[in-house]
């Protein structure tokens, strides 16, 4: 038996294969902090819980829910985007729910590309862009996102060549690993872009609620036209500590929705709708949980700013997501310092070259461990550190 070519191609998921590293440590008794993975330690709000438990008592909940989403939850996320961004969604025809936003963004690629067909991709990036495309047997193009261009890919560079063949472009903001941001102007440079060579744009909106120093992050179908050319997505993963329930949505372009509904209507068969019901909760629910969330978030992003300022390095707070994105220290490359920091602070920082070339360089951290552990990571960070510069801090 022969797996696909495509599949010999897929290395372990990056956070697979740190999690066997993490296995490892604790199988040796050791008390590893685990900076790595994006996942909420905090938990899901009491109102939605409750929300499910009575849903899931209702026999009618247990049948194959529509593999589009309730009209309900459809009906619940028009309400929220009208809310949150005074953006107008049809719930019939603009939005399709999705099992985690994962599962749509890895499933995009298969609805649009042929072999051979670009998709243009951010790097570094969240790696689901870019293995979408290579399962779906077409290629990546990167983009790479800089520091000096604020994380922001320079259109202008895109070779017309690649741009004509491209069907896809993929754009995250608040940003995953970097923690960039990004105005409406960037977006409506985007739309202009994409609908000259034809290109469905995917903003992947995963963070869109995590934001700190009264920042107020953008949906993409604010920008003039978007809807022309680009769909959305979105998660309740991040917002509401939901990661575990896998429960998202793709809104947008009716085209690109009426598309996707097709696809999955023959893949899979919709989220469980006791979830979409607790969505819907969340949804229309006050947003104090979300406010609470991203004061616990900023307090934790400043412990670890403080805390790489000690150790030398110097960057801004980031304004969005729950990651902070950091250059290692001279001397070392992603990899190494992400080793050193497991073997000597055993504190897991995820390397940036796991999120593409551009990467290298760069390590990664979330900010999803309780203050004083992130205090503690921080001060075994240093001290790992100081250790192997023979007590020298300032790089
Ligand atoms: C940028 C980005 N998009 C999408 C996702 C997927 O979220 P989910 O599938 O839980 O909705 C993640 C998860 O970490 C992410 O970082």
């Amino acid at each position: 038996m022969r797996e696909s070519k495509a599949m010999q191609n897929l290395p372990p998921y990056l956070f697979a294969r740190i999690e066997k590293k993490i296995a490892y440590a604790q199988s040796q008794g050791i008390d590893v902090i685990n900076l790595g993975i994006g996942d909420p330690d905090l938990p899901t709000p009491k109102k939605i819980i409750d929300r499910m438990a009575e849903a899931i008592y209702d026999p009618s909940n247990h049948q194959y829910p529509s593999s589009v989403g309730l009209l309900e939850y459809r009906q619940a996320v028009a309400s929220w985007y009208k809310q949150r961004f005074d953006v107008d969604l049809d719930p019939q025809t603009e939005i399709v729910s999705l099992l985690g936003s994962k599962e749509g963004i890895a499933h995009i690629s298969f609805a649009y590309l042929d072999a051979d067909d670009y998709s243009l991709v951010p790097d570094p990036a969240y790696p689901v862009y870019s293995i979408g495309a290579l399962l779906a047997g077409a290629r990546s193009y990167f983009m790479p996102l800089t520091e000096e261009k604020d994380f922001l890919p320079v259109l202008e560079d895109i070779p017309a060549s690649i741009a004509q063949k491209a069907k896809l472009m993929f754009i995250n903001y608040p940003n995953n690993p970097t923690g960039a941001v990004c105005d409406i102007d960037f977006f409506n440079r985007v739309v202009e872009f994409a609908k000259y060579f034809d290109i469905l744009v995917c903003h992947d909106a995963a963070y869109s609620e995590l934001a700190y120093d009264n920042y107020r992050p953008l949906s993409f179908l604010q920008a003039k036209g978007a809807k022309d050319i680009g769909v959305e997505f979105h998660s309740l993963s991040k917002t509401f500590n939901m990661t575990g329930w896998r429960i998202g949505w793709l809104a947008g372009n009716k085209v690109a929705v009426e598309v996707m509904g097709r696809f999955k209507s023959n893949v899979d068969s919709g989220v469980f709708q006791a979830v979409q019901y607790a969505a819907i909760e969340g949804l229309e629910g006050p947003r104090d949980s979300i406010d609470q969330l991203n004061a616990i978030y900023q307090e934790r992003r400043d412990i670890a700013v403080q805390g790489l300022r000690t150790m030398g390095i110097k960057i801004q707070p980031p304004k969005g997501s729950f990651y902070v994105w950091a250059p290692v220290p001279k001397g070392y490359s992603s990899t190494s310092f992400a080793e050193h920091m497991l073997e000597n602070a055993h504190v897991i920082v995820t390397p940036g070259n796991g999120y593409g070339e551009h990467g290298e360089g760069y390590f990664r951290i979330a900010l999803t461990v309780d203050k004083d552990r992130m205090q503690t990571a921080f001060n075994r960070m240093a001290a790992a550190l100081k250790d192997s510069n023979n007590g020298e801090m300032d790089q």
